[in-house]
């Protein structure tokens, strides 16, 4: 079984959570918010320990991969934060909304070999799937 763990415990964080909930693959195993509240919120709904702070979740907690669901601006320190400690990384999108901390997160992406997979949910939407179709 997949140990995961989420960073962001809101809309998405919570919506990534639900999504394994019955997955006979992988738990939840830690969250991590800067606030404590939520943080323990999603822990007790799935089960899982809370954190407030990346690095101390990733020293206590054996994971094999992270979902990264901060706030558009503060997907940086948390990913690179993750790719230091070799996990494998579903990030949200956007990858960055700033040059420098993009250039930054692939530089830790490479240097540390992680499997990367960015969160763009809605090409599996049939909406878009149909619209790219019309359109080739
Ligand atoms: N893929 C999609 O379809 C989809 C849909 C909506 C949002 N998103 C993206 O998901 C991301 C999260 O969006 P949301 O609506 O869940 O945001 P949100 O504001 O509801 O939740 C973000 C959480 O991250 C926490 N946080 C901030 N910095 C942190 C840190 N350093 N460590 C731990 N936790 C931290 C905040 O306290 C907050 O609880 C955004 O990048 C957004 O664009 C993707």
């Amino acid at each position: 079984m997949l140990k995961l763990g989420i960073i962001g415990c809101g809309t998405m964080g919570k919506a990534h959570a639900a999504s394994t909930k019955d997955s006979p693959y992988m738990k939840v195993s830690a969250v991590c918010d800067v606030f404590p509240e939520a943080a323990e919120a999603l822990a007790a709904s799935v089960g899982a320990a809370a954190y407030t702070n990346v690095q101390e979740m990733l020293d206590h907690e054996p994971l094999d991969a992270v979902i990264i669901a901060t706030p558009d601006g503060l997907h940086a320190e948390p990913f690179i934060t993750c790719c230091k400690a070799k996990k494998a990384i579903m990030l949200e999108k956007p990858f960055a909304t700033d040059p420098e901390d993009g250039r930054r997160m692939l530089e830790a992406m490479h240097e540390n070999g992680n499997l990367v997979q960015m969160a763009h949910l809605f090409h599996f939407l049939p909406f878009y799937i149909n619209m790219k179709n019309a359109a080739s």
